[in-house]
């Protein structure tokens, strides 16, 4: 039974929501045996209810967390006490939980605080109910605690508590949180008896003065920490705080506060901070204000609107090392209360109306470390304003309008450790720093500082920065960057343009050199820096970075190598720059940096035909490319000849790029003119592009011998003819590009060599013609694109030959719907449906209507038998002839007046009437055999067929 009852225990107390069900089934038997237990963990369960007496019989629990449950009634909790009625007599349950000493009721759903709702927890020390929905609370709620220390109500939403809700517990309590709820009415004596308390806090409410007496706090002798930060207070009297005696924290910020009566705080002796922020100060002018504060060490006055300060205000406040008066209204000079505080420290004047700091009244003042003057209006500074301050190491000057600084002004205080004067109007340095022998941060930045040089730095200096200035290089003039010890320099935001090795001190370990205008970094430029760990040269100017201007002197293994960033540069990749991406995967040599945002890094390139800019990591080798004009390898023995195999020349009109091994040999002659192929085409050549020109004819041999030549770009050329033999010698070229010329025929030859062809454009011509074995030698063919042309009738399932397509383009042609034709046609279309990227366009013509979709299904008992294919084709080659046409037309005429003319002369002379009876059509046909279909133009000229086509003639012209 015993091993039972533990098993559950364990149930309860690590399983969610099950616990519940265990504990309602087995009640007050369960936890007989468990004696020794002195933790239950019972917090994110979901519980809502817990059995009465439940935990009666453990008689060593101490602290039971309840926390996080569903709770919303005190006494499903089970520790009230209930009255039992065994017959007439009626007394309390006896059921005491006498040993625990802490109970957590936080993040539940409680509402009230109920009539003795934990009174079975005799002995109860801790009572957490933070975070509930208490909103009220009854004046017996806490009845039976008599041992309660400390009690979290905090975020609730209380408005009052009964006045005598701490009577139970007045002789034990010590602590007391109430912060976060919405109390707005402090009854009289509501705190009363309280005497042991020593913290309460009340922040975070609406407490006003109407409920803040004399009486208030009277009885709360022992209280050390106060809290009435976040109410509506408006002033603080008197005899508030009279009592206090023991007091060391008191806040009072984000209140309304604005007056201290005098003496307000006299009884507080033993107070060591007093928080009076952000509130409604605007006047410290009575002298007895902080009387009595005699041992104060720290005073925060920030954020109020106070404009005057009594002179002797601080007078006794002798203790004072802290004073914190930023964002105040004080105008003009610094007021004069500031001579008496002799222990000051820290003196914090930011964010103030300040503009004179001659004379200030903290000089003289022997323990001033730092002295905050940041956001104020100081215009120029003279020597002596810092007189008398031996002691001072930190001077914050920032967001001041400081154009000027008279040299040796900081001589007064030779060993400040920390200067700050960003953001100011500063234009010159120079003699301003030198003799700061101990100066370890300096900031200039945001100034309009024109001329940097190392030697106006004192030599100790660590931490510089001089972002955002006018700065355009960081000049070295007596070289003493081995004797720096500037370990982080910001010069970001300059126009710095150039880096060389005395740019940076030796001792540098992160700098940042970014949105400069850098566009030349030298050689050996962060060789012997050492300690180097981080450089930004993001967003500058470079284009050409060279492998070893980044060199750096060998890093030892222990040490991580430095990390560089360069992304954001408009860097030429061209043939010099292969080494970056290279260093990418290999970078063992320890004596380069850690490019770290090289995903960033963009490339453009100088043959621009390939994408660019494009990410360097994307780039091939072969992207990284130079011009040349010619070039001649050094083993070769270069001869005058034109297909001498090693002289390399760029064909005139033509830019030609190589790659740094040579592998990569591009010949751009597109868009120039170029009516021929250009003669001295390099033997080498992996690449040419001719597109664009105007070339009618490709003769025989023209690229004979270019047997590394892979891509060849013939399109937009014009081309007509293409010759037997045009592509011989072209061994190796894989991609050729036919389109958009005015090819007519395919005879079969043209492509009979290019064994290695994968890809193949010819769409856009005015194919209506191709032999059945012009792609049979094409093996290794991936990609042909034959649409837009005029093919009516070519055995595609030849293409099956091809055994490597991938992709076919065969719509915008007039494929003829003759059955003979289209039933084998369609099957193959319909076998190879994955291989027709334009299947879906794919048409069939058999009269004069527009065309028929033959997909998804085209009717195969449509085709037609009639001939009328010869005719198309016939009407498809008229289309190219117009001009013909329009001369053919006129001789017509010509032809008809004459007919004419001989008529009449027949007319006139009858006798040779027999011979003249021949029709004009045989006249024409004789003088002109395309007269028959210029007649069939005629007759079909309107209907929707024909417009159809005139449209397509319209898109062809355009390419
Ligand atoms: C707790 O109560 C039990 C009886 O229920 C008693 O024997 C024990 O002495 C009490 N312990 C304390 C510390 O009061
Ligand atoms: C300062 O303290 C002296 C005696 O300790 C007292 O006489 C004087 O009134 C105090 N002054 C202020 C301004 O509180
Ligand atoms: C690099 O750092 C080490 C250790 O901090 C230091 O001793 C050394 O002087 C530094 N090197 C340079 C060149 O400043
Ligand atoms: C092209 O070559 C073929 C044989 O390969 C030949 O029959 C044909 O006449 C040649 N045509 C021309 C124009 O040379």
């Amino acid at each position: 039974m015993q091993s039972t009852n533990y098993l559950i225990l364990l149930l309860l107390l690590f399983w969610t929501n099950l616990g519940l069900v265990v504990v309602n089934c087995y009640s007050s038997d369960l936890i007989q045996d468990t004696r020794s237990l002195e933790s239950i963990d019972l917090s994110n369960n979901g519980m809502s209810t817990i059995p009465d007496e439940l935990f009666c019989q453990l008689s060593n629990l101490a602290t039971i967390n309840l926390s996080n449950n569903q709770f919303s009634d005190v006494v499903s909790i089970g520790f009230s006490a209930k009255r039992k009625n065994n017959g007439q007599t009626s007394s309390w349950s006896h059921c005491t939980i006498n040993t625990t000493v802490q109970l957590d009721l936080s993040y539940n759903r409680l509402k009230v605080l109920t009539d003795r709702g934990f009174s079975t927890l005799t002995h109860l020390k801790v009572l957490r109910l933070n975070n509930n929905r208490i909103s009220r609370a009854e004046e017996s709620s806490l009845n039976g605690l008599s041992e309660l220390a400390l009690l979290d109500l905090s975020n609730n939403e209380l408005v009052a508590l009964p006045p005598g809700f701490f009577t139970p517990i007045k002789a034990s309590l010590r602590e007391l949180y109430l912060q976060n709820n919405s109390i707005s009415v402090l009854p009289p004596f509501q705190f009363n008896g309280l005497q042991w308390i020593h913290v309460l806090n009340m922040s975070h409410n609406e407490i006003a003065n109407n409920w803040i007496n004399t009486d208030t706090f009277a009885e709360l002798r022992s209280l050390v920490t106060l809290d009435l930060s976040y109410n509506q207070l408006n002033k603080i009297d008197s005899s508030t705080f009279r009592s206090q005696t023991r007091l060391e924290e008191l806040y009072l910020h984000h209140n309304k506060i604005e007056s201290i009566a005098d003496h307000a705080f006299s009884s507080l002796s033993n107070l060591q901070t007093l928080v009076l922020s952000y509130n409604h100060l605007n006047k410290l002018d009575s002298v007895e204000c902080f009387s009595g504060l005699n041992k104060l060490p720290s005073l925060h006055l920030d954020h109020n609107r106070i404009e005057q300060i009594h002179s002797e205000i601080f007078r006794n406040l002798t203790n004072l090392m802290d004073l914190n008066l930023s964002h105040n209204w004080l105008k003009k000079s610094v007021p004069g209360a500031m001579s008496w505080t002799h222990s000051l420290r820290n003196l914090d004047l930011s964010y103030n109306f300040i503009s004179d700091i001659g004379n200030a009244s903290y000089q003289g003042n022997a323990q001033l470390y730092s002295l905050d003057l940041e956001g104020n209006q100081i215009n120029n500074l003279s020597r002596g304003v810092f007189t008398d301050l031996p002691f001072l190491r930190i001077i914050n000057l920032a967001k001041n309008q400081i154009e000027t600084i008279e040299e040796a002004t900081f001589d007064d205080v030779p060993a400040l450790h920390v200067l700050r004067l960003d953001s100011n109007s500063l234009s010159n340095i120079n003699n301003l720093f030198n003799n700061l022998r101990d100066l370890l941060m300096l900031n200039i930045s945001a100034n309009k500082i024109v001329w940097f040089d190392y030697a106006h730095i004192p030599y100790g200096l660590q931490w510089l920065d001089i972002h955002d200035n006018l700065i355009d290089s960081l000049a070295n003039h007596f070289e003493v960057q081995s004797s720096l010890r500037l370990t982080t320099l910001d010069a970001s935001h300059n126009r710095i343009t150039h880096l060389s090795k005395a740019s940076l001190p030796n001792s540098i370990e992160v700098v940042l050199l970014n949105n400069n205008l850098i566009n030349r970094i030298e050689l050996s430029t962060f060789l012997g820096k050492q300690n180097l760990t981080r450089v930004d040269l993001t967003n500058n100017r470079l284009t050409i970075l060279h492998m070893n201007a980044l060199r750096l002197s060998k890093v030892a293994l222990r040490r991580p190598l430095p990390e560089f960033n360069i992304s954001k540069n408009p860097f030429q990749c061209d043939c010099n720059m292969e080494w970056l991406q290279k260093m990418v995967t290999t970078n063992e040599s320890r004596q380069y940096p850690k490019i770290v945002d090289v995903n960033q890094i963009m490339c453009d390139f100088v043959f621009k035909k390939k994408v660019s800019p494009m990410p360097l990591i994307q780039a091939d080798m072969s992207n990284f490319l130079c011009p040349y004009k010619s070039h001649c390898f050094t083993l070769c023995h270069c001869c005058d000849f034109d297909a001498c195999d090693c002289e390399m020349m760029c064909p005139e009109n033509c830019v030609c790029y190589y790659d740094q091994g040579w592998n990569t040999n591009i010949v751009d002659c597109s868009a120039n003119g170029h009516t021929v192929v250009p003669p001295r085409i390099p033997m080498d050549a992996t690449e040419l592009h001719l597109d664009g020109n105007n070339i009618d004819m490709l003769s025989s041999h023209t690229f004979i011998g270019r047997k590394y030549m892979k891509i060849l770009h013939l399109n937009n050329s014009n081309i007509l003819t293409i010759n037997n033999r045009t592509f011989n010698g072209l061994i190796a070229l894989e991609v050729l590009n036919l389109s958009h010329n005015r090819l007519r025929t395919l005879h079969g030859y043209e492509f009979e060599r290019l064994v290695n062809l994968t890809e193949l454009y010819l769409d856009h011509n005015r194919i209506s013609s191709i032999a059945n074995n012009t792609f049979a030698a094409l093996t290794l063919l991936q990609i042909l694109h034959l649409d837009h042309n005029y093919i009516v009738e070519f055995e595609i399932w030849n293409f099956n030959m091809n055994s490597h397509l991938l992709t076919i383009k065969l719509a915008a042609n007039p494929w003829s719907c003759e059955c003979h034709y289209i039933e084998p046609a369609l099957d193959w279309v319909h076998s190879k449906i994955h291989l027709i990227s334009d299947a879906r366009y794919l048409e069939c013509y058999y009269n004069e209507t527009s065309g028929i979709p033959l997909l998804p299904k085209f009717n195969i008992s449509s085709c037609t038998n009639l001939s009328a294919r010869k005719m198309l084709a016939q009407r498809f080659q008229v289309e190219n002839f117009v001009p013909i046409f329009v001369i053919s037309g006129a001789l017509l005429v010509i032809i008809v007046v004459i007919f004419i003319v001989i008529l009449i002369i027949n007319f006139f002379f009858k006798g040779e009437s027999s011979r003249a009876h021949a029709s004009p059509q045989t006249i024409h046909k004789h003088l002109n055999p395309l007269a028959h279909t210029h007649s069939l133009i005629h007759t079909t000229r309107g209907s929707v067929f024909n417009d159809d086509l005139r449209n397509k003639r319209n898109e062809w012209r355009k390419c």
